[in-house]
């Protein structure tokens, strides 16, 4: 298989390529330290897979074209978006650039890079584009309003493409974690509910896409907790909230 992964330099996405690097395996990783991406490049080598690194920032659209455009020129079998940032902030007023910067590295540079894939998949009349969202995008406390609505964004195109391209036979699969344990979250400093392992959270993901799950959501626990109090009236709801850590950020 032929599989391209954004964001593999750490967490979920170095988890990731570990876990389909086997041999036969022909793995596109991309990110922006090289390093970084090198070290897990050599590791996948190491259990069998042929990879490709290319360094780059997804926030460069003319890149993200580009380089779509390139990967298009031979068959992909998977594609997984999971380049991502968090951007850890008060409660207070979120500062344009903020918004600015999440909704490029979120949002944006995806469809940037998939513009030109998703005409050789339709060709193709097979592949699989995988999402990496997040339980936050169901619901937006008041430290993450810019987090959640690049990742609301992300979940309302992942249903639309899907819709599209299900006539083709290109699977579309948006993946909701939780809490996982990678740099992003090491930086909160608050409480995190049900947080997985990056181990145990990227086996959930793996064993999503093997099913192709079109909406993944997890861990289980926690996404009902979210769907109950997304049926409780605002009123109830604003209480919660207002008793949670999450206020503070901190
Ligand atoms: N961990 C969680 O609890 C959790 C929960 C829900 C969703 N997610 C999502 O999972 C994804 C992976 O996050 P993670 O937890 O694994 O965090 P992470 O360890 O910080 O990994 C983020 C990855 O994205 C890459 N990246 C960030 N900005 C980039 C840019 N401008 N250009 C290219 N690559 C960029 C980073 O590489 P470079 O810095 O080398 O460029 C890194 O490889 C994100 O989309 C995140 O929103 C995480």
């Amino acid at each position: 298989m032929r599989i391209v992964i954004t964001g593999a330099s750490s967490g979920l996405g170095k988890h990731l390529a570990l876990g389909y690097a086997s041999n036969g395996n022909e793995l596109v990783l991309l990110a922006r330290r090289e390093q970084k991406l090198e070290e897990v490049a050599a590791l996948c080598r190491g259990q069998g897979a042929t990879v490709e690194t290319i360094v780059s920032d997804v926030n460069d659209f003319e890149m993200m074209r580009t380089i779509g455009a390139q990967l298009a020129q031979k068959h992909i079998d998977r594609i997984i978006l999971n380049a991502g940032i968090s951007v850890g902030h008060s409660a207070g007023i979120t500062p344009f650039e903020d918004f600015h910067r999440l909704f490029q590295t979120n949002f944006l540079s995806v469809h940037a890079l998939l513009e030109p894939i998703i005409p050789k998949m339709v060709e193709q009349k097979s592949g699989e584009i995988v999402f990496i969202s997040s339980l936050a995008s169901l619901i937006s406390m008041p430290t993450s309003v810019a987090y959640s609505s690049s990742k609301r964004a992300l979940n309302a195109y992942a249903e639309g493409l899907r819709y599209q391209l299900i006539p083709y036979g290109i699977e579309v699969m948006n993946i909701l974690p939780g809490f996982i344990d990678s740099e992003m979250t090491q930086k909160n400093k608050f409480k995190m509910p049900f947080l997985l392992t990056t181990d145990a959270g990227v086996k959930q993901i793996m064993g999503a896409i093997a099913k192709k799950k079109r909406f993944y959501p997890f861990p289980l626990r926690f996404y009902a907790m979210i769907q109950m109090s997304l049926v409780l009236p605002q009123f109830l709801r604003d209480r919660i909230v207002n008793f949670t850590n999450f206020k503070k950020g901190e």
